[in-house]
């Protein structure tokens, strides 16, 4: 066992912050070996309970949960910043011809590495991320986690149509390659795989009913996709698909609608089919900075709170614009004040956070494993510097509440802030 004393945010199950000005996390190994809070409270309250113990003392640091991505393209990094006119251009002229260098293995691994480092850089210590086409970019991302120890879900996309030569899988073989790799990593160690369809546009209805299928046999595996991100997108959606209501209902029609299916962007949807997310139990990845860089919209905090489906944060690299969760929450926050039904609407610094951490575990499915700091909860945690630049510590020094202290790091922190990374 080991422990560490500082400040520490954790949360409880009610999303609400619980902020120990000196505190003690104590982490040591569970019964299966993996290391996990063992406790976690007042300095002065529990370190007499664990005297053997070695406590590192990180004075004016603050332990915080690692973040969650809940949606991010590992081969769109090198996409990140290409402009156009939307979301349907952009697939065409920027992120297809990236994704095709992925046929190439040694361009996987390199880009695989260099992805993780760059998350694990910004306090990242989780995703649930897509890979391109070519199972060989799931193999290469995997692992490379597995290598970390990372708690990491993936999945090669699914595009039969719609899609260019270098992309384009062939449907029957792109199951069966899913098959194969859901049974190759999916449980492995802190592995979990994904089955991916990019978006209903770019999968035949073979392809989706084959993907429901596999959702079906494997009811743990997750499912990611994108739904109702952009206007064009809908229409075309809608055309191709008559006889379902709606575009997100083309996925519930092919079964893929259910606990842990993590469904991108969910802007232009109406009453029904936040229904439809609260009753089948699927989530939401909210990607503010993709949407405001694509201009596709605003996620509707106000009726998604009102329907009560769950819903996380994403930075959709590489149409989103940063690996930083700071700048993430910060796009958030600037949706939840302009983009919303309800005019003015103030996301508070604590749900903003919460949505980058337990929220996003929750929307996966795995609260009480990773994104939060209870007891029992893997030893996934940053250790961040609220005086990391001049600016910074001149902020947070004169925060006077915990309020005032998030949205001072939120505002003004990046990378320079995560001084130290501990996974598992
Ligand atoms: N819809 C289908 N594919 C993509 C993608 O790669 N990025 C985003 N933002 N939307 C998509
Ligand atoms: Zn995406």
């Amino acid at each position: 066992m080991k422990a560490y004393r500082a400040a520490i945010l954790r949360f409880t199950d009610d999303q609400t912050a619980v902020y120990e000005r000196d505190g003690l996390l104590v982490v040591g190994p569970d019964a299966q070996g993996r290391n996990v809070v063992r406790a976690v409270g007042d300095y002065n309250a529990l370190a007499p309970n664990y005297p053997g113990v070695a406590v590192e003392h990180l004075p004016g640091r603050i332990i915080a949960p690692g973040f969650i991505d809940l949606h991010i393209h590992f081969p769109q990094t090198d996409v990140i910043g290409s402009p156009a006119a939307g979301l349907l251009p952009w697939l065409e002229h920027y992120t297809f011809p990236q994704e095709s260098r992925f046929a190439d293995e040694a361009h996987a691994r390199e880009l695989a590495i260099f992805f993780l480092d760059e998350l694990l850089r910004h306090g990242v210590t989780s995703a649930l991320a897509f890979g391109t086409s070519h199972p060989s970019s799931v193999n290469a991302l995997m692992a490379e986690a597995q290598r970390r120890d990372m708690r990491l879900i993936a999945g090669k996309v699914l595009q039969d149509r719609h899609s260019p030569d270098g992309v384009r899988d062939e449907t029957e073989q792109s199951l069966v390659d899913t098959e194969a790799l859901i049974r190759k990593w999916h449980g492995v160690g802190r592995l979990g795989y994904a089955i991916t369809p990019r978006f209903a546009p770019s999968c035949s209805e073979a392809q989706l009913r084959g993907a429901g299928e596999l959702a079906a046999r494997y009811p743990d595996v997750w499912i990611q996709s994108h739904v109702a991100e952009n206007l064009d997108e809908v229409k075309w959606a809608r055309e191709l698909f008559p006889k379902s209501r709606s575009y997100l209902a083309i996925y519930d029609d092919f079964g893929l609608l259910r606990e842990r299916a993590i469904y991108a962007h969910c802007i232009h949807l109406d009453e029904e089919d936040r229904a439809m997310m609260r009753a089948t139990g699927a989530a939401a990845a909210v990607s503010p900075t993709s949407n405001l860089f694509l201009g596709s919209g605003f996620f509707d905090y106000a009726l998604a709170q009102r329907a009560g489906f769950k819903y996380g944060l994403a930075s959709d690299v590489g149409g989103g614009t940063s690996f930083s969760p700071f700048h993430t929450m910060l796009a958030a926050y600037y949706v939840g004040r302009e983009g919303c039904s309800k005019p003015g609407l103030s996301l508070s610094p604590q749900h903003l956070w919460w949505q980058h951490t337990g929220g996003a575990a929750q929307a996966l499915g795995l609260q009480g494993v990773i994104g939060n700091l209870q007891p029992g909860c893997e030893a996934d945690f940053l250790v961040l510097d609220p005086a990391a630049t001049p600016l910074l510590a001149r902020r947070t020094s004169q925060a006077e509440s915990l309020d005032e202290l998030l949205f001072s790091l939120i505002v003004l922190g990046d990378d320079r802030v995560i001084e130290r990374v501990q996974i598992g």
